[in-house]
C-alpha cells in the first residue's frame, strides 16, 4: 500500500495546527503508520531539502525547519502521494485554495505550515530518512 511523508513544520506545531491536520488525513480515510514530534538538526534538515541547496532561498528555509519541533508522520492508503498533496494545497499559499491546510492557514510560502512528498519516490526516501527506525505495521480490517 503506497505511504507518504508528512511534516507538521514548527509554525504548524506553534500555532496548535496539528490536532486539525491529523483530523484532515484521518477523516479521509488514510491510516497513520508513523508519528513523532522532534527537534531537527542541521544536518538532517539540509538532507531533507538537499534538492534545493542551491535555490536563495535555501538558507532560510533549513533555518525555518530547525527553529522548533516538527511533527514528522508517515501516512498510507491509496493514492496517498497525490491526494495528500492536494489536502495541503499549493506550494504556495498565495495558489492554495481553500478548504486545502495551506489555504486555510497560510499566507506566506516561507511559512507554509506542511511538507508532503511530491512522489512516490521522493516519499520512499523521505520516510526512510525520517523513520530509520522503522515504522508501525497495523491494518484496519477494511483496509
Ligand atoms: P515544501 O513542501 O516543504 O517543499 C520545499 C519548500 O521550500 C516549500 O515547502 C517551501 O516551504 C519552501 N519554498 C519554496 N519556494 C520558496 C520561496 N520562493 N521562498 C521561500 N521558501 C520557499
Amino acid at each position: 500500500m503506497e505511504q507518504t511523508y508528512i511534516m507538521i513544520k514548527p509554525d504548524g506545531v506553534q500555532r496548535g495546527l496539528v490536532g486539525d491536520i491529523i483530523s484532515r488525513f484521518e477523516q479521509k480515510g488514510f491510516y497513520l503508520k508513523g508519528l513523532k514530534i522532534i527537534t531537527v538538526d542541521r544536518a538532517l534538515a539540509e538532507k531533507h531539502y538537499a534538492d534545493l541547496s542551491a535555490k536563495p532561498f535555501f538558507n532560510g528555509l533549513v533555518e525555518y525547519i530547525i527553529s522548533g519541533p516538527v511533527v514528522a508522520m508517515v501516512w498510507e492508503g491509496k493514492n496517498v502521494v497525490v491526494t495528500g498533496r492536494k489536502i495541503i494545497g499549493a506550494t504556495n499559499p498565495a495558489d492554495s485554495a481553500p478548504g486545502t491546510i495551506r489555504g486555510d492557514f497560510a499566507i506566506d510560502i516561507g511559512r507554509n505550515v506542511i511538507h508532503g512528498s511530491d512522489s512516490v519516490e521522493s516519499a520512499r526516501k523521505e520516510i526512510a530518512l525520517w523513520f530509520p527506525e522503522g515504522t508501525v505495521n497495523w491494518q484496519c480490517s477494511s483496509h
